[in-house]
């Protein structure tokens, strides 16, 4: 099972990515994650794209495209994978479907998480992330079990630099302008489908295991 997950900064594609990756056995692939990765671990790519996400700009595609494709064709994307963050430009949308063309496959669904933006801007502000395994809480809406320390690895949590207010709003003009587009370009492809992201996580999550099946 192929899936895109689609939906503006913070609409919850990390967090319902997360939950479809244990639910059905399939990695996670977030480019933001990668990114970040790359940014702590002070790599060449990690300085180019340091200074895009910093100011809420997308990375270039050129900095993009070879790494998820290097990814995707790693052994444990052969039984699907969840597209987190990725493709988020018409030009990668179609580079992912060239390349999935040329293994005679194609993605499953494309899922977009709706949230308006006035509510994008309150979660933003209180997402807490961690810096070693990835998981992502919120201090009201999904708590730590013990305040600013990861369940999961016990890492210290942190702030993302993009988080910022002013940061927050250049991330949703970028995302109304460059990224909204791919809704378009999935329905055209058949696989489209949305569920309501202003509801609870775990509602969330019931409706899109409903469409998966
Ligand atoms: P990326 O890391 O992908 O950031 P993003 O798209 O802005 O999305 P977020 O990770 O901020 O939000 P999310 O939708 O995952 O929400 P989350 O689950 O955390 O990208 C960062 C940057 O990297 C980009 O700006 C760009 O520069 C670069 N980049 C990445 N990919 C790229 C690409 N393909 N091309 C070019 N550049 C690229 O949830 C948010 C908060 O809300 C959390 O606190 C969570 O706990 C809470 N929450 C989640 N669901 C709910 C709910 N139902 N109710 C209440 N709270 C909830
Ligand atoms: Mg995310
Ligand atoms: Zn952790």
């Amino acid at each position: 099972m192929k899936i895109i997950m689609l939906g503006a900064p913070g609409a919850g594609k990390g967090t319902q990515a997360r939950m479809i990756s244990e639910k059905y056995g399939i990695p996670q692939i977030s480019t933001g994650d990668i990114f970040r990765a790359n940014i702590r671990n002070e790599t060449e790519l990690g300085k180019k794209a340091k200074s895009y996400m910093d100011q809420g700009l997308l990375v270039p595609d050129e900095l993009t495209l070879d790494l998820v494709v290097d990814r995707l064709a790693q052994d444990d994307c052969a039984g699907g994978y969840i597209l987190d963050g990725f493709p988020r430009t018409i030009p990668q949308a179609e580079a992912l479907t060239g390349a999935l063309k040329e293994q005679n496959t194609k993605i499953d669904f494309a899922i977009d998480v709706e949230v308006p933006d006035d509510n994008i801007v309150q979660r933003m502000s209180g997402r807490r992330a961690c810096p070693k395994c990835g998981a992502t809480y919120h201090i009201r809406y999904n708590p730590p079990q013990q305040d600013g320390i990861c369940d999961g690895c016990g890492a210290e949590l942190i702030q993302r630099e993009d988080d910022k207010a002013e940061t927050v709003q250049k991330r949703l003009t970028v995302y109304h302008s460059q990224t909204q587009p791919l809704i378009e370009y999935y329905k055209e492809q058949g696989c489209m489908h949305s569920v309501d992201g202003t509801r609870t996580m775990e509602e969330v999550f019931g409706d899109i295991c409903a469409l998966l099946g």
